[in-house]
């Protein structure tokens, strides 16, 4: 395997051989989660092992500009490798010691970031802007706006109050609400009951297909009653937060990223060489929808156990090893992309290479993250020579072919960067994959990474 990266083209040759050991950055949902929680808390926090991706970044400035002191310490990475994790010191005067911003908040590429901010902000008497890049600015928030307004914020954004710039006018104590939510979303779940701190009785959030949980057990580790229900249609899940309550300084270690080691489970699995562990992965039960969808296409993937079973806040981890693997495809329905909504470009590229059809329902909100990345997914595929139908939100990839080399563009969203690069690892001739920075909004060691365990 030979790469060249350059600002503008990353371009990978085929590997012979996958063998290593990798620590993947921090995850980067709890990570955004840990810094707001720590502002929100008057103390100090520690956080141990955050993903250092420049999302992750933006979520440390943004709890800066709201006034708490955010300090990076040293993080553990040998030397000479591109740094998976930092560790941060957060001193917070607490939520009722945040003052009004004195400029925008910039958010830069992050949904996450946007939207839970929007929460916090909801519930906070002034005013903040909630702003990012121009990815972020076509990203949709009537989703958070409307909830949000119903429990006595007022928010404004762009173009009918559908886009960013999003103005938040927060103030205390909101009203407690009992939401369905359109759509399943995290954040919007998270943002309502980082809003619901702040209410003057019970928040509820009903969701149809229940979406990953860290934002509830994050607050419980801090001392907030958040109780789960699940509802009559057992997909779906009721949770409801106490108002009034303020949350604790606590020191938290994030485990490793498992939509970041997603990336290296399809790689071992689709190479024909492959022998690969990634150390340390946050294993929820809420987030480990792509190893179950990998290991129904046939993949070997081991969990062992990695220290301790979980990261000391409620948060299972394991080392995940995977080896290569004879892939078949399968039919994967909405409430599974739902549940591995981020891993879906990568899982594309295994159903490239699996024997067989594979068909993925309902993948409609893959359009509207950092790019649309059904659109973007398949224009990849297609010129890596890849049999891909995308039929309303519904995708079908004919696998088996042999991958042949191409120039693909990662369209600045760091998934298809991160999902093309590990193509070119198969793919006969070069592989090109442009705008290859964008890895580094989660992923900033991956290509250091990839030349590591390839060979
Ligand atoms: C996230 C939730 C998901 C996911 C995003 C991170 C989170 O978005 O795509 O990368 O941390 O809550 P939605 O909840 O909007 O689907």
């Amino acid at each position: 395997m030979s790469a060249v990266t350059s600002t503008d083209a990353f371009v990978v040759r085929p590997a012979a051989r996958l063998r290593g050991e990798l620590v993947v950055p921090g995850d980067k949902s709890i990570s955004h989660r840990a810094l707001m929680l720590a502002t929100l808390a008057a103390g100090t926090s520690r956080i141990g092992g955050a993903g250092d991706g420049a999302d992750v970044r933006s979520t440390a400035s943004v709890c800066r500009a709201l006034g708490a002191a955010v300090e990076r310490l040293e993080g553990d990475q040998p030397d000479g490798q591109a740094a998976a994790t930092v560790d941060y010191r957060v001193v917070s005067p607490g939520v009722d010691g945040l003052s009004e911003p004195a400029a925008d908040l910039d958010c830069g590429n992050s949904g996450t970031s946007l939207r839970l901010f929007a929460g916090i902000a909801a519930g906070l008497p002034f005013r903040s802007v909630l702003d990012g890049d121009d990815s972020l600015r076509r990203r949709p928030v009537a989703r958070i706006i409307e909830p949000l307004r119903s429990m006595g914020a007022t928010l404004l954004g762009r173009s009918d109050d559908s886009l960013p710039p999003l103005t938040v006018i927060g103030r205390h104590p909101l009203r407690s609400v009992d939401y369905s939510t359109p759509v399943p979303s995290a954040q919007v779940k998270s943002a309502i009951l980082l809003a619901g701190l702040r209410a003057d009785g019970p928040t509820t959030v009903r969701e149809t297909i229940a979406t990953r949980d860290h934002t509830e057990r994050m607050l419980r580790a801090r001392g907030i009653a958040v109780r789960t229900e699940r509802l009559a249609d057992a997909t779906g899940v009721a949770i409801t937060i106490e108002g009034g309550r303020t949350v604790e300084a606590i020191d938290q270690r994030v485990p490793g990223d498992v939509s970041a080691a997603a990336f290296w489970l399809v790689a071992a699995a689709i190479h024909p060489d492959a022998d690969l562990t990634i150390l340390g992965v946050g294993i929820n039960p809420t987030r480990r929808a792509v190893i179950e969808v990998l290991r129904a296409m046939h993949a070997d993937i081991e969990e062992r156990p990695a220290g301790p079973a979980d990261d000391g806040v409620g948060e299972p981890i394991a080392d995940l090893h995977v080896r290569s693997s004879e892939l078949r495809g399968i039919d994967i329905d909405p409430g599974t992309v739902a549940a591995a909504i981020d891993e879906i470009p990568i899982l594309c590229l295994a159903a490239a290479v699996a024997h067989g059809t594979t068909t993925i329902r309902g993948a409609g909100e893959l359009r509207h993250k950092e790019s649309d990345r059904i659109a973007g997914t398949a224009d990849g595929l297609r010129q890596l020579g890849v049999d891909v139908a995308v039929d309303g939100d519904d995708i079908r990839i004919t696998g088996g072919r042999r991958l042949r080399g191409a120039v693909t563009d990662s369209l600045d969203d760091h998934r298809l960067a991160m999902t093309f690069a590990i193509a070119g690892l198969l793919a006969a001739g070069t592989t090109t994959v442009l705008r290859p920075a964008s890895a580094a909004i989660s992923y900033p060691g991956f290509f250091d990474d990839l030349g590591r365990v390839a060979s």
